[in-house]
């Protein structure tokens, strides 16, 4: 088809990715199409805006390596990755869920721990928290033999791996839940952290004036045969920006339900007070267990990153 118009240039474009025989692919790429082009439109693109716009992809791959993904970063900024997330799980967006971000941390490996042991594995400063977590079927029946990865930052905000001060896979672990559908372990309280911001997203965050922090969290990756692979986040509420998280992960069902103990806790006289407990129980839906291919695979060496923070304006 010959173009004689801006008029002409989308169903010309259509027509011809009509031939695509996957039919799913099709539909995807006709609605790729249709958008791309209404968006050009509504927006009244410049040609200038438009070079700078093919700059920010070609700066999303530049700044992509084995150790960060500055492309899932900006999915994460622009809510795109919370909305994938919340489209396929819980129902199909019908129920509240525990899927959550897998974030760019999660290690494979994680080492094997006893139910009740602790993930600390070097000396590493902040208030003693217990977790106690349950994973349950749609039905509320308790899955046992489920292997979970749980993982989180040091109280400073670091993931061990970025972190040469820490042991190698400090604050990880892999527990595998109970007849009762349990894991348990002690650890510290979590801080929240920076994104990186040296990049297309940093960019982004200071022309909307956000803050680059994520509030503190606890990661969970939950895997048993017969069950979709449940990926989530405990966030804290006492966090300061757990309203405006970075990458808007927050959803109103992970937020965690954290206990404050100003006493002694009875049988642990290392524990010192204040310390922390929480409980979560969490639904697995039947589907694939397929594992996501791991963001990191290996530890920084040399210095802690020096990972600046923007103040929200
Ligand atoms: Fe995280």
């Amino acid at each position: 088809m010959i173009i004689g118009s801006e008029k002409d240039v989308t169903d010309a474009v259509l027509k011809e990715y009509a031939r695509i025989k996957n039919p799913r692919l099709r539909e995807i790429i006709a609605a790729l199409i249709r958008h791309l082009h209404g968006f050009a439109r509504e927006v009244k693109l410049t040609e200038e805006e438009f070079q700078a716009a093919i700059g920010y992809i070609v700066a999303l791959g530049q700044r992509t390596t084995e150790a960060h993904n500055e492309a899932v970063l900006m999915s994460g900024s622009l809510g795109f990755s919370t909305l994938i997330c919340l489209l396929n799980n819980g129902n199909r967006g019908q129920t509240e869920t525990d899927a959550n971000l897998l974030g760019p941390f999660w290690r494979m490996n994680s080492p094997r721990t006893k139910n009740g042991d602790t993930i600390v594995r070097s000396p590493t400063p902040g208030a003693a928290l217990f977790v106690d977590a349950r994973f349950k079927d749609t039905a509320g029946k308790p899955i046992a033999g489920a292997e979970v990865d749980v993982w989180h930052s040091s109280t400073e905000g670091f993931y061990e791996n970025q972190d040469p001060i820490q042991a190698d896979m400090n604050l990880r672990g892999k527990f595998t839940t109970d007849a009762d559908g349990r894991i348990g372990f002690r650890s510290v309280k979590p801080a929240g952290y920076p994104i990186p911001i040296d990049g297309p997203v940093g960019a982004l965050l200071r022309a909307a004036g956000r803050h680059n922090m994520r509030p503190a969290h606890l990661h969970f990756l939950a895997y048993k045969p017969g069950f979709k692979t449940l990926i989530s986040q405990i966030y804290d509420p006492e966090d300061k920006n757990i309203e405006t998280d970075v990458q808007f992960g927050v959803t109103r069902h992970l937020i965690g339900h954290y206990v404050k103990h100003n006493q002694a806790r009875a049988g642990a006289p290392d524990v010192k007070a204040p310390w922390y407990s929480i409980e979560h129980t969490f639904v697995m839906e039947k589907g694939a267990a397929r594992l996501p291919k791991p963001p990191i695979t290996g530890k920084a060496e040399g210095e802690r990153p020096q990972i600046p923070h923007l103040e929200a304006v």
